[in-house]
């Protein structure tokens, strides 16, 4: 630990006992900390979720005291990056309390003690490793991707037929990695049938299409009509829950394709995602959809250590704002959201002052907010490409849009609820470039994810 690190222990230490709560009555592992790592910590903490330690009962948790210590106090723990007291409540804000981290603190400083079993809460219940739940239908591919040991790995994909003669509506989903350790993303899309995405490549077999292919859509098709994003897995992810009524739509015949992107890291492995979906009871209210204000254009000057890049995306219809996730890659700084409503006033959303690549996080709003037909959602992003950050891969380098780590992504995704019978590409107006400088790709299309 540095110097400067534990200076700031130290003081939040000192702040934390002289705070209202004095700790005079032992503080014990089952009555005080037991309850908050259930709440807070265990969702991540248990085996089968990718974590380095499971923290479940006592014996498990007595050797990482200290770490949970200094992890609650840095706040680097819970993973949770939205600024508070700006912006909007989220359901899926897992940060401690002041209180909370004064209880585990005070649990770790005066020497961890166990307590008495009999107060402790019931364990909790984790769902066959699956957070939705058991799903009604296991979507894999055909066989593993081999991950090798090194190099530069390309986006891969597989095309996997859903069969479904029916539309079909999806209220939960899940996607998830059999080896969380190289993986940098997956998504699965939904191919609609006679979409022109990959119309190229066979089913069942991995490949690696140009970006150019990629891209490519073919004239007048609409940005749904061509592929819909279903579900994303990224290190630090959880999976969004919809309300009741609200579901995804797969329409009959659609196909869907498994987008893999992982990083070499020295030894070899295997995956094989699954991804688990739970449909609907009956026909939704509303459908729900996943969008993106975006910038692919921005050009980050070498040693810039706070280059501003903005994006938009502009209401034509009436939607219903469910959730927001920054993506940028390593040197992403900032990032913040906005609604410019149609009367021209301004509400900040959503802002993340330290952004972290390594958590993927998705703001899921405490209260959907209603966009009027005309409303614009500004995002703004600050890069840093200078030797402050360390985790900048090369200060020396002019940096653009790319898939890799040491490029850069500036995508502010969105999740809308809309009638159910309501076409998503009628939502958007044309592109409009709001910035200065550099130009936004604004809209559903998200050009080379
Ligand atoms: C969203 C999932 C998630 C949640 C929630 C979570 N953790 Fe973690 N935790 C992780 C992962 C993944 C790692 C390993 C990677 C890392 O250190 O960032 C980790 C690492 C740690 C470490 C080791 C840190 C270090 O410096 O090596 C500690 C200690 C820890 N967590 C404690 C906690 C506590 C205490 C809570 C609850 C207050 C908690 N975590 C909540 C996912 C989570």
């Amino acid at each position: 630990m540095s110097c400067n690190m534990r200076i700031l222990l130290f003081a939040a230490a000192a702040l934390l006992a002289v705070g209202p709560k004095t700790y005079a009555a032992e503080v014990t592992f089952y009555e005080d900390a037991l309850p908050i790592l259930q709440s807070h910590c265990q969702g991540c903490h248990h085996p089968g979720e990718g974590t380095p330690m499971s923290l479940l009962n006592y014996k498990e948790v007595l050797p990482w005291a200290k770490a949970i210590r200094e992890a609650v106090l840095l706040k680097k723990m819970p993973p949770w990056y939205a600024e508070k007291g700006v912006g909007k409540k989220f359901s899926n804000d897992r940060s401690l309390s002041q209180e909370e981290i004064g209880t585990l603190v005070a649990w770790a400083d005066t020497g961890a003690k166990k307590g008495d079993l009999a107060a402790a809460p019931p364990p909790a219940k984790f769902a066959d490793s699956w957070s939705i739940g058991k799903p009604d239908l296991i979507v894999r591919p055909p066989k593993p991707y081999r991950i090798p040991s090194k190099g530069v790995i390309e986006y891969t994909y597989v095309i996997v037929p859903s069969g479904f003669t029916e539309d079909k509506w999806v209220s939960k989903v899940e996607l998830k990695p059999s080896k969380r350790e190289h993986v940098h993303h997956l998504i699965a899309w939904v191919r609609p049938p006679g979409s022109s995405y990959f119309e190229e490549y066979s089913v069942g077999d991995f490949f690696v299409p140009s970006v150019k292919i990629r891209e490519r859509r073919r004239e007048g098709e609409g940005k749904f009509e061509r592929r819909q994003l279903l579900a994303s897995y990224a290190p630090g992810g959880i999976p969004n829950r919809l309300e009741a009524g609200q579901a995804r739509l797969i329409p009959a015949g659609s196909d869907f394709i498994f987008e893999l992107h992982y990083t070499a890291n020295g030894t070899a492995g295997t995956d094989r995602p699954q991804l688990g979906l739970v449909f609907s009871d009956g026909p939704p209210r509303q459908r729900v959809f996943t969008t993106a204000a975006l910038n692919s254009k921005f050009v980050i000057p070498p040693n810039a250590s706070n280059h501003r890049v903005e994006a938009s995306l502009t209401m034509s219809a009436k939607a219903i704002l469910l959730d927001m996730m920054p993506h940028m890659h390593l040197r992403g700084k900032s990032f913040e959201y906005r609604a410019v409503y149609p009367n021209g006033k301004s509400e900040l959303l959503l802002r993340v002052p330290k952004y972290n690549f390594n958590w993927q996080l998705s703001y899921v709003l405490e209260e959907p907010l209603t966009l009027p037909k005309g409303t614009r959602i500004e995002c703004t992003a600050y890069f840093d490409n200078s030797w402050s950050n360390p985790h900048n891969p090369d200060p020396t380098q002019e940096v653009r849009w790319g898939d890799q780590n040491w490029e850069e992504m500036m995508i502010g995704f969105i999740s809308l609820a809309i009638d159910a019978d309501q076409n998503p590409e009628s939502v958007f107006v044309s592109n409009k470039p709001v910035n200065k400088g550099t130009p936004a790709v604004t809209g559903g299309n998200i050009p080379a994810m």
